[in-house]
């Protein structure tokens, strides 16, 4: 049992994580958001909900305070979230993140240059991977909300895989990275469903 924070909680994949984390573990959340009257705390006993923005440091730091685990379900600016979130954990001693990125920030999709849209994705993976925190980014392929967990990983090095994998299969690799503290740790890991 262990305790979870769940930064950009009200993120598409997000929502399934802590529906997973819910039905199938028995890990606390703590859920980070910026506005959080978009989610209803369906179980006040094992979730709780902290409103605030991921560059707010101190709030973040407060937020970090006895988790076990940061996964960070962010878009936009990401290069300042990923240095806001390597700050608070060094401050706090924490040492597990999950980050999730997207497929071809190293161009590692064989046939597609995805250009300079990927430079958030690019600069903030580069941020966590020269800290000495035990990550693990996710680069997903395009999500898809079909109803399945169906997925295979491809390492960072390696041609990724496939174009797309289904948001569920993403948060099932989510919940499974939370639960083993050893697994993918300092990885950067390609995540699609197999074609
Ligand atoms: N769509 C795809 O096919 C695809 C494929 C691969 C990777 N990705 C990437 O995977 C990541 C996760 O995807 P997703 O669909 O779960 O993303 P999403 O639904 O866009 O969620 C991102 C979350 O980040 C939060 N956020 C943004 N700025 C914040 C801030 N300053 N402080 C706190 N929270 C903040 C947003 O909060 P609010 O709710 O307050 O706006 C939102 O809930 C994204 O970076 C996405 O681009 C997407």
């Amino acid at each position: 049992m262990s305790n979870v924070l769940i930064i950009g909680a009200n993120g598409s994949i997000a929502r399934h994580v802590i529906d997973l984390f819910l039905n199938e573990t028995d890990h606390y959340l703590t859920l980070y958001l910026r506005n959080s009257n978009r989610l209803i705390n369906m179980e006040p006993n094992r979730i709780k909900t902290i409103e605030g923005d991921v560059l707010n440091i101190e709030k973040l730091k407060e937020a970090m305070v006895g988790q076990d685990v940061i996964y960070a379900n962010l878009a936009g600016g990401l290069e300042q979230m990923a240095k806001s979130i390597v700050e608070a954990m060094d401050a706090t001693g924490i040492k597990r993140l999950i980050w999730i990125s997207s497929m071809g920030i190293y161009d590692e999709v064989p046939g597609e240059k995805y250009g300079g849209i990927l430079d958030p994705y690019r600069k903030s993976a580069k941020i966590i991977e020269d800290t000495d925190l035990d990550y693990t980014i996710l680069r997903p392929g395009w999500f898809t909300n079909i109803d399945e967990i169906d997925y295979e990983t491809t390492q960072k090095g390696e041609p990724f895989k496939g174009h797309e994998v289904s948001r569920k299969s993403v948060a099932d690799l989510i919940v499974k990275l939370a639960q083993s503290p050893e697994m993918e740790v300092r990885c950067s890991v390609g995540v699609n469903k197999p074609e």
